[in-house]
């Protein structure tokens, strides 16, 4: 349960190594908050996580096995998070970016891409709605992307990932309106993170900060979607409704 100011005391991260999700616990820090578990592939990054949260103060911080891919595991991890007491916040970040020339070369690659961010991620949303529902409250907090928004050529293939994991949580949202649970899905344009590092920024990039306070400021105001930088919301309804032959011939 959230304490009397609406903090939550208890989160749930699958892909517990991310750079916005470890972002995002430390914006959520509070002195309600006492336990945080971390479900992430073994690794020395992994350790690190929880060694830097639990410097930074954030109270019972530690770290189970997760592998996105192994979608027959994630009954069991979710099962174990709940069962040891209410989680108010299920953060999903997990994902991998890829390189779309590879994924055109190798559509093998591609379809592992897939198999993380789409089917782990349906794999482990419905499973989490489940146990949010069951408890009657706490909110699923699920890492889109604007790549999902508009298939670019330049990442179609991790775009379209994205587009099915945002139909995914756009729709689980209407099904737990009402039922005390929530999702809040979550748009960031280009975030400066482990993930992009390789590449060029892009125009309105962010950091994992930023999205971290969107994601807060989302919670507080039980938002259904947030868009980071908030302008991303107003440039995707742009580009959206752009003619494919002016959209095709656009630099991104
Ligand atoms: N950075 C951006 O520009 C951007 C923009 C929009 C949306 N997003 C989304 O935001 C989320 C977090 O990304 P980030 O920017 O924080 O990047 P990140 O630091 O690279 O985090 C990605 C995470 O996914 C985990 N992961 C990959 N494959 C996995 C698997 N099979 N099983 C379990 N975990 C796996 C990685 O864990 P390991 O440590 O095990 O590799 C890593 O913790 C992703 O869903 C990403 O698509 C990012």
């Amino acid at each position: 349960m959230t304490d009397a100011l609406d903090r939550p005391t208890s989160i749930l991260v699958l892909g517990g190594t991310s750079d916005i999700a470890l972002a995002t616990v430390r914006a959520l820090r509070s002195p309600a908050l006492h336990r945080v578990v971390l479900a992430a592939r073994p690794s020395a990054g992994r350790e690190e996580a929880v060694a830097s949260l639990t410097a930074d103060g954030v109270a019972g911080v530690t770290a189970v096995d997760f592998d996105a891919a192994a979608t027959e595991s994630h009954e069991g991890v979710l099962a174990a998070a709940f069962a040891t007491g209410d989680v108010d916040v299920v953060l999903v970040a997990f994902g991998v970016l890829g390189d779309q020339q590879e994924f055109e070369d190798d559509p093998d690659l591609a379809v592992e891409a897939a198999q993380v961010n789409y089917v782990g991620a349906l794999s482990v949303c419905l499973r989490a709605a489940r146990h949010l529902t069951g408890q009657g409250h706490g909110s699923l907090v699920v890492l889109s992307s604007v790549a999902g928004e508009r298939a670019r050529r330049s990442n179609f293939v991790y775009g379209s990932t994205k587009a099915g994991l945002d139909a995914l949580a756009s729709g689980l949202a209407d099904a737990l309106h009402g039922s005390g649970a929530h999702v809040l899905v979550v748009r960031p344009g280009f975030v400066r993170t482990g993930m992009t590092t390789h590449l060029e920024p892009a125009p309105l990039s962010v950091t994992a900060e930023q999205v971290a306070d969107a994601v807060v400021s989302g919670l507080r105001r039980g938002s259904t979607v947030v868009y980071v930088p908030a302008a991303m919301r107003v440039v995707m309804s742009g580009l959206r409704h752009l003619p494919r032959a002016v959209f095709r011939r656009l630099p991104i």
